[in-house]
Formats: structure tokens, sequence, C-alpha cells
């Protein structure tokens, strides 16, 4: 490769750049839409049945590069228009919850409002990944109304435990996506916090249960 083909690929990644940035916007409001809809539910849950099913929620938005390189690594077309047929995560939103009950009545509130597609729902609490990654995990797509048309957007909401958090958080820290594998040892260590985190999860439902028997 020439010096010229290497400056010549570096416009085009920076104008590449620069126009999926634009597109990005449209993501950012999905995710605020779906924030609001996430507190009101957590407000108005709290406010009738004396327990507030969200603990709290983070989000982002893909960053462009993380988008280029993600869309290379699968081999996808680096083509802005197609960005969003091809990933599920470019918005993200992360709702942590008290207990294990709450993860699915709040996935199942915001399933049930009717400008919510849940295109994908991966069950990752009744089926944990093989190193004991626990979540639920939705797409959902939702109208977004700007001055001129409406999108329809997709975002990943992952929603889970703070026991599955302190878990996936403390994992994400030591391994996710690094490429050296780990020492089995370490597998089967992770592996069986995973299943204490899980314990405890049981647990603090059934005290949770105990004390709000009698709002049932
Ligand atoms: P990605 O290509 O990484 O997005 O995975 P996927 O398309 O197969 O979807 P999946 O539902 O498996 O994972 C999506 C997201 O869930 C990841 O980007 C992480 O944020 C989270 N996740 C999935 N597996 C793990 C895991 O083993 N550990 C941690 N810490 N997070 C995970
Ligand atoms: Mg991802």
């Amino acid at each position: 490769m020439s010096t010229l083909d290497g400056v010549t690929d570096l416009a085009d990644d920076l104008s590449l750049l620069r126009d999926l940035e634009r597109r990005l916007l449209v993501y950012k409001f999905a995710i605020e839409e779906l924030m609001t809809k996430l507190r009101i539910l957590s407000e108005e849950f709290d406010y009738v049945h004396r327990h507030d099913p969200i603990e709290h929620i983070t989000n982002r938005v893909k960053k462009p590069e993380g988008i280029l390189e993600k869309l290379r690594r699968k081999g996808l077309p680096l083509e802005p228009d197609l960005i969003g047929d091809h990933l599920d995560d470019i918005a993200g939103v992360r709702v942590i919850c008290p207990f294990v009950s709450d993860v699915y009545r709040v996935s199942a509130m915001l399933a049930r409002q009717h400008d919510v597609d849940v295109l994908l729902t991966k069950d990752y609490i009744a089926t944990p990944k093989p190193n004991g990654y626990r979540s639920l995990h939705l797409i959902v797509r939702i109208p977004v109304f700007l001055s001129d048309r409406v999108e329809h957007v997709k975002v990943e909401v992952q929603l889970r435990t703070i026991a599955m958090d302190f878990w996936a958080t403390l994992e994400h820290k030591l391994f996710y996506k690094y490429d050296d594998r780990p020492p089995a040892d370490f597998v089967d260590e992770l592996m069986s916090s995973a299943l204490i985190a899980a314990q405890l999860d049981e647990r603090m439902e059934s005290l949770h249960r105990r004390i709000h028997q009698d709002d049932r």
C-alpha cells in the first residue's frame, strides 16, 4: 500500500465517522424516550405498590469508532445507512433492579406499551451463559418523532439485578472481550461466583416476598 492509499483511507474513515455521528442523533433521542418511560414506571409503581422496581438506569450510544470496529470485525458493509439493520446495540439502556421479580416485571410493563415493539428477548437468567453471565436482554424498537419524519429505532435493553450487575461489571473488567483465554481455574472461580450471586438473589427475593406479603 502506498502512502497515498493510506491518506485516502484515512480521509474515507474521517468522512465515514462524520456521517455516522450525524446518524447517531436519533439513537440518543430513542434513549431519552426509553429513559422517560422507565422513570415513569419506576415512580408510578413505587407510588402504587410502595416498592420501586428500578434501582438505577444507565445508558450509552455506541461511539462511531466502536461501530466501525464492530462492522469490520463482523465483515459487514461500512455503510452508515445500514448500521441500524446490522447492529442491535447502537443504543443501549441498562436497567438495574433490586430483585429478579422486578426484572421480569419491568420488562413486561415495557413490552405492554403500544409504541414499544419487542423484536427479540434473550433470557440469560433462565439460561445463563456458559461463563455464568445472567441478565435479561431485549431488543426493542420505538418510534422517534422528528421534524419531518418518524424513525423506528432499535435499542438494546439489558435488565439485571444488583447482584447480576456486580458480577457482570467485575467479569467485564477481568475478561470480557479480551482475546487471551483466562486460565481454567479463573473460569471455574467466575462460574462459582456467578452461582453465589444467583443464590444471593434468591435469598433476597424471599426476604422481599415476606416483607411485601401484606401488600398483596
Ligand atoms: P455482542 O456482539 O457482544 O453485542 O453480543 P451478542 O450480539 O451475541 O449479544 P449478547 O446478548 O450475547 O450480548 C450483548 C451484550 O451483553 C454485550 O455487549 C455485553 O454488554 C453483555 N454481555 C453479554 N455477555 C456477557 C458476559 O459474558 N459478560 C459481561 N460482563 N457482559 C456480557
Ligand atoms: Mg454488544
